[in-house]
């Protein structure tokens, strides 16, 4: 008989996106066992939470480790971004596959397992970004859903000239996807108005980082917002609006959004900042102004956001130096695995904007109900992986490139105060960093094929 592999948790406070109550936890191999007051239990591992929260372990469903884009690559792998993620507690992510225009989605998501298998350290699924939609790519969307695991997709409706697809692409995607039970999602910007509004700026010679938030207003991502969302009206598919910034009204359909952490906390400041540091901040969408954070707040606490994740996309100053002349060409994306448990809990949960399970269900458990990992990961219930983070609310940290683990040479939160702090990450029942240190390596991570997309969730 093998050996189990037992721990047990002891005096801590469970905190889910429903419930908040003090409980042991017991650990049996990969899954949670037993949850109860005072467990008597034989373990062979045991974890002292008291003054600490247990929290699920935290699902970013928004990652691009290795990106291939804007003629670089994103400075994280799947083995330094995942693990930087567990440092932060979050145990799992959800990467975008990227397909090549004429290659097949399934070659491109093969190529994403190259890169991920036997380097991950924590556990990852992916997405499909679809750039090329035609008569193979279609007949691959059942297979992918009911075979590989991969039940959601993303469109992008910017990025003319490299991953933007057209309306008909879209429709035509969004439902095939529908058909077989799959999610599209959507980066929603007008790409067509926005390739107007850049060359008009270089050729007034408005070559600097502030001119990508300026070519990028909220009217673009407003109108595309709203197109997507009546297409998918029009097609009786479920739609999700990635990174959202802004509000979009919506009607009674299944019209899903997300936001990242930086649109909650950043605004459009930054970008006036001296010589080339707004580079740092060169995303798309790009951030906006402080009543637009407030109203994405609104949305959550509304129940109109399912998740907060980060877009994680790292690029190193020397790379975004590629658009020190013209900032059409700063490589889009910006890192945030590491940060957005403990930035959400602080400015989150600390100033009052947002109760704690609001904030589990943000971190872990609408993206885990969104994109068919729930119950298996999101949540702490008898069954569930053992991916538990004890939390410390008391422990406070300031945000540094020198400190954090993320392959980047700069922080977006650099010098922020934090609040709480990830004191020890499991995955699947196994210590994964302790009081900051790594206990578990390349390779441990695991591909999760995912379920069918669940409307009722
Ligand atoms: O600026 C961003 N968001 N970079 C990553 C690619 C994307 O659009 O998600
Ligand atoms: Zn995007
Ligand atoms: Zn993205």
């Amino acid at each position: 008989m093998p050996q189990e592999h037992t721990l047990l948790i002891k005096e801590g406070t469970v905190v889910t996106a429903t419930d908040e109550y003090q409980a042991d936890v017991f650990v049996v191999d990969e899954k949670i066992h037993t949850i109860g007051k005072n467990l008597k239990v034989d373990a062979k591992q045991t974890l002292d939470a008291t003054g600490c929260y247990l929290l699920p372990g935290g699902i970013d469903s928004h990652t691009h480790m290795e990106l291939p884009f804007m003629g670089t690559f994103a400075s994280d792998t799947f083995e330094t971004g995942t693990l930087a993620g567990l440092h932060g507690g979050t145990t799992t992510i959800v990467d975008f596959v990227i397909q090549t225009k004429g290659d097949t989605l399934g070659s491109a998501l093969n190529q994403w397992h190259e890169k991920a298998g036997g380097h991950a350290v924590g556990d990852y699924g992916f997405h499909i970004a679809v750039t090329d939609f035609n008569e193979k790519t279609k007949a691959e969307i059942r297979d992918l859903i009911e075979k590989k695991g991969v039940p959601s997709f993303k469109a992008f409706m910017a990025y003319k000239g490299a991953l933007m697809v057209d309306d008909q692409q879209l429709f035509y995607l969004m439902k095939e996807i529908t058909k077989w039970g799959g999610l599209l999602s959507v980066h929603a910007e007008n790409g067509d108005v926005i390739d107007v509004l850049v060359k008009e700026s270089r050729a007034k010679g408005e070559c600097s980082p502030r001119y990508h938030a300026l070519t990028r207003p909220p009217l673009c991502e407003a109108e595309a917002s709203g197109r997507i969302i009546d297409l998918a009206y029009q097609a009786g598919a479920p739609i999700y609006i990635v990174h959202m910034t802004r509000w979009a009204t919506q009607r009674n359909q299944k019209a899903l959004a997300e936001t990242c952490v930086q649109y909650l906390l950043l605004d459009d400041s930054v970008y006036s900042k001296e010589g080339f540091e707004g580079a740092k901040y060169v995303m798309s969408p790009p951030l906006r102004k402080k009543k637009d954070q407030e109203a994405l707040w609104q949305g959550i606490n509304q129940n109109l956001i399912s998740a907060v994740t980060t877009d994680h996309c790292p690029f190193m100053m020397k790379q975004k130096e590629m658009g020190k002349e013209d900032f059409s060409k700063i490589p889009n994306g910006a890192p945030g695995i590491e940060h957005r448990v403990e930035l959400l809990y602080s400015e989150g949960v600390e100033k009052g904007r947002i109760t704690r399970n609001k904030w589990v269900e943000m971190i872990a458990t609408g993206p885990a109900k969104t994109f068919g990992l729930f119950p298996r990961k999101g949540t702490i219930a008898v069954g569930s992986d053992a991916d538990i983070v004890l939390f410390d609310p008391k422990k406070e940290q300031t945000i540094s490139a020198k400190t954090h683990h993320m392959n980047c040479d700069y922080s977006a939160y650099e010098g922020w105060k934090v609040k709480g702090k990830c004191r020890t990450t499991l995955l699947r029942g196994t210590v994964a960093v302790e009081e900051g240190v790594a206990k578990i390596g390349k390779g441990f991570g695991q591909y999760l094929p995912r379920n069918k997309f669940n409307p009722t969730h």
